[in-house]
């Protein structure tokens, strides 16, 4: 365990790099009875993230924060080699919160020599995202469960951003007994809406004003549902379809209304999830708005 010696100002932010070291810092926290919060992530941080480790701090007496890039959960034609990695950027970003450890394992230490087990979460990983993304799901419930058996963590924290995989942890963690709360926080957006993703860093300026359509698609199911009140999701779905095809970057993977479970939805029944996939240029941006009743305007 060692303390990063560019970061004299925060006397907090241990680096670990084995499992060994993050199980002891575990077992030591839980010895002294104090609270874990643990916020996993691939890096290249952003304010998305960075709102999760804030909520962290917020409720545990500790923070944990991982940075590790699995390659279990990227197809052999994906992004891997290519994703984003700044580790100093990405301490320095985290330097003046109170997170008290940066789990930093690299690729042998979570994937040792002959490793071969893995989670396999069942359907609700092969819709959706899931569908393009074959195994993807699986890499993730298989990564995370190692992560919180190498952190031991009281709460974690994920992003609604990532819808499809709030629900695939919360199955895992529940059907697991893993003895961690799952914490699922608000998507973070720029101020014209996109969502904040890693990924945004590859769109050139053409395709980053064209990414603004997954939002407003997003608004405007919305707005059909709560002020229209209109409830067949199929007709729902082509209105949305139609205001995207109107951005000629753009190309739809999917467009879908979904229950809680992702389970499809024909008439809407609140709560739902509407959810997008859609490719600009090479790049594939998801996104995704809950309607609910509170929001119905009066
Ligand atoms: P990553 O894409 O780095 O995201 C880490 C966490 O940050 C996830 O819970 C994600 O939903 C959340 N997040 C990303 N963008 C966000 C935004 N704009 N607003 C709020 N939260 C946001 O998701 C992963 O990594 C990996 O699959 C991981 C869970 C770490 C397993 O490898």
């Amino acid at each position: 365990m060692v303390i990063h010696p560019s970061f004299p100002n925060s006397p907090y932010m241990q680096l670990i790099k084995t499992i060994k070291d993050m199980q002891a810092f575990g077992r030591r926290l839980k010895a002294e009875r104090k609270s874990l919060g643990f916020v996993p992530t691939m890096g290249a941080l952003h304010e998305g993230h960075l709102s999760l480790a804030r909520r962290s701090i917020d409720e545990n007496d500790f923070t944990v924060v991982s940075i590790f890039v699995n390659p279990a959960q990227f197809g052999p034609n994906e992004d891997f080699k290519k994703y984003p990695r700044d580790t100093e950027g990405d301490l320095q970003k985290l330097s003046p919160f109170k997170v008290d450890a940066v789990f930093l394992p690299d690729a042998a230490e979570m994937y040792t020599a002959g490793f071969s087990t893995s989670i396999n979460i069942g359907n609700i990983g092969t819709i959706l995202c899931g569908a393009s993304r074959p195994g993807h799901f699986n890499g993730v419930a298989t990564v995370v469960a190692k992560l919180f058996n190498a952190v031991t963590p009281d709460r974690a924290y994920f992003g609604q951003k990532d819808f499809q995989q709030t629900v695939v942890i919360n199955k895992l963690a529940r059907e697991l007994n893993f003895a961690t709360d799952i914490i699922v926080c608000p998507t973070v957006r720029e101020p014209d809406g996109l969502a904040m993703s890693s990924r945004n860093t590859y769109l050139n300026s053409e395709e980053r004003k064209a990414a603004l359509i997954l939002y407003k698609a997003l608004k405007l199911g919305e707005e059909l549902i709560i002020s229209n009140g209109m409830v067949n999701a199929v007709l729902i779905k082509e209105e949305l379809r139609m205001l995207i095809h109107t951005e000629p970057l753009a190309v739809i993977d999917y467009v879908e209304i979904v229950a809680a479970d992702l389970g499809e939805v024909e008439k809407i029944k609140l709560p739902v999830a509407i959810c997008l996939a859609v490719k600009l240029g090479k790049t594939r941006l998801i996104d995704n708005i809950i309607v609910d009743r509170f929001q119905r305007k009066s």
